[in-house]
């Protein structure tokens, strides 16, 4: 699976919602202007692998963003049970180790990128440290780095960053790493809960080979308004 996309970066909306009525209604309302959907953890446990079939039905593809982190047997039976449902992309924890990552890219099989998160972006380096048993001087963004090198090591198609690390991510690995950005916004709507955002064509400019798009898009006023600017923002690299 190719780390650089020809025609730029590839939109991926999220399906953070509670069940499959409200998932369906995000994909009817998107219609071809949206292919491909992240399905997480809420949305999962709420409706199983049956939403993945479902989208897979409606010709979408799907980014199963569930962050496994286990011994790797049982990171490779997860990645092979994802690979055939026929997930494209699908999410593991670094922190799993060497051997995890790479079980699990063996589990998920020729035609499913294993994405590695490094660390969460809800923690900061204080919290590492205490997670890690480290010194408080722990610096993130070599924390990131290191895994990243982890991931790579292990064979993973990329890795989850923000869109302030793409570049850096870009410098690092070129291309070895395949990076997915979430936290996108468009200009003068609301960055939510987001700390870090970016546009999509800063985030393509510096890299990304995926956008994750949440609020941006599924709590826009008008979400096929937004998903076209997304869109014409992608075709012309403009910002
Ligand atoms: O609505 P919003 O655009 O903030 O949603 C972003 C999506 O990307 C959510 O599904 C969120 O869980 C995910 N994500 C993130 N930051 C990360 C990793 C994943 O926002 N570091």
């Amino acid at each position: 699976m190719s780390t650089n996309q020809p025609d730029g970066a590839v939109p991926i909306v999220a399906l953070d919602v509670g069940g499959m009525d409200a998932a369906r209604r995000i994909v009817k309302t998107l219609g071809s202007r949206c292919r491909f959907y992240k399905v997480g953890l809420e949305l999962f446990t709420a409706a199983g692998p049956d939403v993945a079939r479902w989208l897979r039905d409606e010709g979408c593809e799907v980014f199963l963003d569930l962050k496994f982190h286990d011994i790797p047997a049982t990171m490779a039976g997860a990645a092979r049970s994802a690979g055939r449902l026929g997930v494209r992309l699908l999410t593991v924890h670094a922190a799993a180790g060497g051997a995890g990552v790479r079980a699990a890219v063996e589990g998920a099989g020729a035609e499913c990128g294993v994405l590695a998160v490094t660390v969460l972006t809800s923690l900061d380096a204080g919290e590492l440290a205490a997670v890690w048993g480290r010194a408080r001087s722990l610096a993130v963004e070599v924390e990131v780095q290191r895994l990243a090198g982890l991931a790579a090591e292990a064979g993973a198609h990329g890795i989850v960053c923000s869109g302030h690390e793409v570049a850096a991510v870009r410098t690092s690995f070129g291309d070895r790493l395949a990076p997915l950005v979430p936290g996108i916004r468009l200009a003068g709507g609301e960055s939510h809960d987001q700390a870090r955002v970016v546009t999509p064509s800063v985030a393509q400019a510096a890299g990304a080979r995926y956008l994750v798009l949440g609020r941006a898009v599924t709590a826009a006023a008008d979400p096929v308004a937004a998903m076209d600017e997304v869109h014409r923002q992608l075709a012309s690299g403009g910002i």
